[in-house]
């Protein structure tokens, strides 16, 4: 085992290869660094990260190397040494930064950054409390062009190269570069080859200062205003970890989350910019009742969920085994398991199936070549199946019906007129997922009920629609491709009368009090074996399922 002393700390660091930086972490100490990113290769052009490194010998003498040494570069072995708070280091840091702020404009008051930006927060920790600055700062125009969606506000960079060894490194088009010697570099794209890759959005991520700017965000927000909450993207079956920010029940951004079980750093740009729809007006937001062709009134919660139940139970006592629900798989297992359990209430014979789960082309895998051929390390995939829980549906499913039905099956027993009843949740951000033959089979039954986010044409065949929640306004459980149950938590509130589909379904199902997602994950996690490991909660990184 090797041990590592962190300011006299010493820290057993296992067989971990680890840099200065990476070791400090361990033992709760911060080295300042730009250049350093895990996921990227190490340059160590920044010198933020200037530490003193030594070695403890046996016999309990420390030798310190004579100069101080970038922690990013410097790999540790067992008695390394690390000193970050000598006066010879923060000489260090303070004078890196002097230099870095050199020419920096100091924009904080109108910076998409201020408050999350390293320049600030290093300056105030490790900076010194005056510039010597007297001269005239370098001011290059800035680049709005170098993307449709992103902005470079070049006189704020500090040339750490994060964006262009990303853009080499994981998303492999290259389209960002650095052009120009010495005072004059610069970040730039290649002349009419804007950066343009599905994964472009992380480069903002990346930029430690405010040089890089997403235009979807772009003044929108303060970002000390936002409210952080931890969630699973929806938008395909990676199921990225994301945060979502939030004010005044608003969604602002979605930002990737570190998780070494999901994604790794990263998230793609359908996955952070496919959000607006949570704020769209056209959105349901109180449940509807269709009094004559084509015109729906606004019903209460009460009558229309005892409307439905009434309606479902006389249908299933001519047809019992002509009633369907459809599960969608964007559903959490905690809905899909109580909506379960709710029709199969009404009648065992009734069936259960799994929505229409969108697939557009194939998998997408990153880094590519310049010619859009994807290289053979795999560092990020954009999975062709669009939506973030078929695995957690189709396992509710199995425990209940034995099988899983599909879609498209249940569409022709409708097209065969045997089907009666048709209970459909969809809440997809994409209203056109369910396309218009299907729409207007679905559309020949005769007691059709839609739970949904959006308007669609299957809705306006309704007998009831029932608003839908989305990811951002709900608590539970989607798993990915890879059996990986992760945890959605409420970011925002659902708009007007919207109802979290696990608590529309417990009063449906007549269970009393207030949805609560943990109580229902282990009362699953007792019921159907595949979901066992979920009994012990869920944690920050999630939980591997059928192991
Ligand atoms: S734009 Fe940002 S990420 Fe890119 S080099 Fe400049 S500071 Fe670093
Ligand atoms: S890869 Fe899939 S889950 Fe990840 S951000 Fe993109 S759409 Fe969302
Ligand atoms: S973080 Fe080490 S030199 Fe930049």
């Amino acid at each position: 085992m090797a041990t590592v002393y962190v300011n006299n700390k010493a820290i057993d660091i296992g067989n971990e290869r680890l840099n200065c930086v990476q070791a400090a972490e361990k033992a709760g100490v911060l080295v300042p660094h730009y250049c350093y990113h895990p996921a990227l290769s190490v340059v160590a052009s920044c010198r933020m990260c200037l530490v003193e490194v030594g070695e403890k010998k046996p016999d309990g003498t420390i030798a310190m190397q004579p100069k101080v040494v970038p922690g990013c570069q410097t790999p540790v072995k067992d008695g390394t040494v690390i000193v970050t708070d000598s006066p010879k280091a923060k000489a260090a840091q303070g004078d890196t930064l002097e230099g870095l702020l050199l020419n920096h404009p100091l924009d904080c008051p109108v910076c998409d950054k201020a408050g999350e930006c390293k320049l600030q927060d290093y300056s105030f920790q490790f900076g010194h409390a005056q510039s010597r600055m007297i001269d005239q700062k370098n001011t290059p125009p800035n680049k709005p062009d170098i993307s449709e969606k992103i902005t470079l506000f070049t006189d704020r960079c500090i040339l750490c190269t994060r964006c262009v060894r990303f853009t080499r490194e994981v998303a492999g088009t290259a389209e960002l570069t650095v052009v120009g010697r010495g005072h004059h570099e610069e970040i730039d794209i290649f002349p009419g080859e804007p950066l343009a890759n599905k994964l472009s959005g992380n480069v903002v991520d990346l930029c430690p200062v405010g040089a890089l700017g997403s235009k979807d965000f772009l003044y929108k927000q303060r970002v000390w205003y936002l409210k952080e909450e931890d969630s699973v993207c929806p938008n395909c079956s990676t199921g990225c970890s994301i945060q979502v920010d939030s004010n005044k029940d608003i969604v602002f951004r979605l930002r990737p989350r570190f998780n070494p079980l999901a994604q790794g750093h990263f998230m793609c740009d359908e996955g952070r910019y496919g959000y607006h729809y949570i704020n769209s007006d056209t959105r349901f937001g109180k449940p509807l009742e269709q009094i004559e062709v084509g015109q729906f009134k606004a019903v209460s919660w009460q009558n229309a969920l005892s409307g439905i139940k009434k309606e479902f139970l006389l249908a299933g006592q001519e047809h019992s085994d002509q009633l369907y629900a459809i599960l969608s798989p964007f559903l959490t297992v905690e809905e899909a398991y109580l909506a379960a359990k709710w029709f199969k209430m009404i009648s065992p014979n009734s069936k259960l199936a799994l929505g229409a789960v969108p697939v557009h082309g194939e998998n997408d895998t990153y880094p590519k070549d310049r010619r859009g051929n994807a290289t053979s390390t795999v560092k990020f995939t954009i999975r062709a199946e669009k939506a973030p829980n078929r695995l957690g549906v189709e396992a509710v499913l199995k425990h209940f019906e034995g099988e899983v039905i599909t879609f498209d099956q249940v569409v022709e027993a409708v097209k065969r007129n045997e089907v009666q009843g048709l209970f459909l949740t969809a809440g997809y951000p994409d209203s056109k997922t369910i396309d218009d033959y299907q729409a207007d089979r679905l559309d020949d039954v005769k007691l059709l009920v839609t739970l949904d986010l959006l308007p669609s044409t299957v809705a306006s065949g309704s007998k009831y629609i029932l608003p839908a929640t989305s990811f951002a306004e709900k608590e539970g459980t989607y798993v990915n491709y890879a059996g990986l149950a992760q945890g959605l938590k409420r970011t925002v509130k659902a708009p007007k009368e919207c109802r979290p589909e696990a608590q529309i379904f417990m009063d449906l199902l007549g269970l009393p009090g207030l949805y609560n997602a943990q109580t229902i994950r282990e009362m699953i996690a007792r019921e159907i074996p595949y979901f066992a490991p979920l009994a012990k909660g869920i944690g920050e990184y999630g939980v591997k399922l059928g192991t």
